[in-house]
């Protein structure tokens, strides 16, 4: 399991824009995997990430902070277009709006940008999007690993069935140096899952401490 460092996410590089968002999102069982997938969006561009990619990364699931969003079904699979194209599109949309609020100081072409990544955040396309696509999925594997025993222990998938979204998760990885750095998360992510019944954890408190900003940015 991947062990949980409060204060992790501390970045004295992080804009005030994307602070504020992550106060937005306070609360959001995501926000570790936000802030998770920023961190591997500029590990990825070898430190030089755009304002834009960064700022994708760190809200790019906030639909699913938001009730009415799309759902899915088990058996529709981990690449359902249908659901993955309205959770892109959810997502862009209210990132979109949050940022309109903030026109003095965001400019419209950052809006646009971001709205684009965010769209592609899922299927990739072009070189920045296939970026953010794998910081998404190095995310899942490094940091989701106890939602996926979370999964199999609430009965909402099987084990068989949760090592599928690891292995959708590695499988569409573009960038080559991501592909090396998943396969080694990848490992551990299906050594935890495989030990669902036996792993002691208070899924509760982690549930808790993914979606807690202070505890993420180490403010406590
Ligand atoms: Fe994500």
């Amino acid at each position: 399991m991947t062990p949980v460092i409060e204060g992790r996410y501390a970045d004295p590089a992080m804009s005030p824009l994307e602070l504020d968002a992550t106060r937005w999102l306070d609360g959001f069982y995501q926000l570790e995997h936000l802030f998770n997938t920023r961190m591997w969006a500029i590990e990825l561009s070898n430190k030089a990430a755009s304002p834009e990619l960064r700022f994708a990364a760190i809200t790019h699931d906030a639909e699913r902070f938001f009730p009415g969003g799309p759902t899915d079904t088990p058996e529709n699979g981990f690449d359902n277009p249908d659901y993955l194209f309205a959770h892109s599109i959810r997502s862009a949309d209210i990132v979109e709006a949050w940022l309109r609020e903030r026109a003095d100081v965001v400019d419209a072409g950052f809006i646009k940008r971001v709205r684009v990544l965010i769209l592609r955040h899922e299927i990739g396309g072009g070189a920045e999007a296939d970026i953010l696509q794998a910081a998404d999925s190095l995310s899942f594997l490094e940091v989701f690993d106890w939602l996926t025993v979370d999964w199999v222990r609430r009965g909402i998938y099987s084990v068989e069935r949760a090592r599928e979204k690891l292995r959708y998760s590695l499988e569409r990885i573009r960038p080559p140096l991501a592909v090396k750095i998943a396969l080694p998360l990848y490992e551990q992510a299906v050594k935890t899952l495989e030990m669902a019944d036996r792993i002691d954890m208070d899924l509760a408190w982690r549930r808790k401490v993914a979606g807690d900003r202070r505890f993420q940015l180490g403010l406590a």
